[in-house]
């Protein structure tokens, strides 16, 4: 059988143009707050999503190693889970699938009746993805879809009645703030059905000097990806940012467990952006906050299960236990 790929872009889903359209809107709305703010959405232009997957690739930034070791190791339990029906494999932000290949690999050895969702933002990304795993994988069936998570939710809702195994992998929730995880997960509660499983990646609070270390790379990639992002915008929205004149900088705050990235103006400046005809003025180091990458107890991750209605099934930690992909499933009760 020959494999299908569908790129289902937010046309599809009654939002024409409207991807396009909020990247300048949130750069208005983010550079007009104080404290000033970009969102981390916006890092995964196509040099961005390359720049990325050489961060993953860093000795330092030991999150990725530690996913392939609990994805190598403990694979078959994903596969007896899901053993004897058929399914939907669905991932949020599935980015380039180097990690998600080897449940792909393991499940289509297991000739396993499934099919592949990839959802992801970022329409470089899903062309990656969509081409590797076209030569890795031709005998596997593919839907990839571009759009916002919820969008990408709300079409899940439609699906078929077969059970879902969602992927959220590597630090994507920790990137959401207590009470937008806590929403995001009553949202994808929503959208599932009872016994559907979810799967979280969750990075454990450890020493606090390999988390500083993971974020602030000794290459300077980890920068050149956040200054990226400012590339971006005078690429994309006729910006005027000098790259020269901002520096990254990332922090850890032991109370709230987040990795706090910023891009910090080293002189007072003026920076104009056309497309939304408005000028922004820096003072001497101003900071620009970029992205907060929160790090977890297992009391964290035991709380938010039970707050938004999903029961853990199983905690895959790494050797080093720095990492834990949790497996939720989804409890609804059948009121009548
Ligand atoms: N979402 C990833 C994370 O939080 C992306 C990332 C890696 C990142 N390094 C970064 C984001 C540095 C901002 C700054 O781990």
């Amino acid at each position: 059988m020959s494999a299908t790929y569908h790129i289902l872009t937010h046309k599809d889903l009654d939002k024409v143009g409207s991807l396009d359209q909020a990247f300048a809107s949130d750069v208005l709305v983010g550079l007009s707050q104080t404290p000033k703010t970009l969102s981390s959405r916006y890092f995964y232009d196509e040099r961005g999503s390359r720049l990325f997957q050489k961060i993953m690739d860093l000795p330092e930034y030991y999150l990725t190693a530690c996913e392939f070791d609990i994805l190598e190791s403990q694979k078959t339990a994903f596969s007896t889970l899901m053993e004897g029906e058929s399914f939907n494999l669905v991932e949020l932000g599935a980015g380039d699938g180097r990690k998600t290949s080897i449940l792909l690999e393991h499940f289509l050895k297991k000739s396993f009746a499934f099919q592949y969702i990839p959802i992801d933002i970022s329409e470089a990304s899903m062309q990656t993805l969509t081409d590797l795993l076209n030569k890795k994988f031709p005998e596997l069936t593919s839907k990839g879809i571009i759009a916002e998570y919820f969008d990408g939710l709300k079409w899940l809702n439609h699906m078929n009645s077969r059970r879902n195994m969602v992927l959220f992998l590597g630090s994507n929730l920790g990137n959401f703030d207590k009470a937008h995880s806590r929403a995001f997960l009553h949202n994808l509660w929503n959208a599932l059905n009872n016994g559907d499983f979810v799967v979280i990646g969750f990075d454990l609070k450890k020493d606090i000097d390999l988390m500083l270390k993971a974020y602030n790379d000794a290459g300077g990639v980890t920068a050149e990806f956040n200054l990226n992002l400012l590339r971006r915008i005078n690429r994309e929205l006729g910006g005027n940012f000098d790259l020269n004149k901002f520096r990254f900088h990332s922090s850890y705050d032991v109370f709230t467990g987040a990795m706090e990235s910023y891009l910090v103006s080293k002189e007072k400046q003026t920076v104009f952006i056309k497309e939304i005809s408005q000028s922004f003025s820096f003072e001497a180091w101003e900071p620009i906050h970029t992205e907060y990458s929160y790090k977890y107890l297992e009391s964290d991750i035991q709380e938010l299960a039970a707050e938004t209605g999903f029961v853990i099934e199983k905690q895959l930690y790494d050797s080093k236990k720095y990492f834990v992909d949790s497996i939720w499933r989804v409890q609804k009760i059948d009121s009548f």
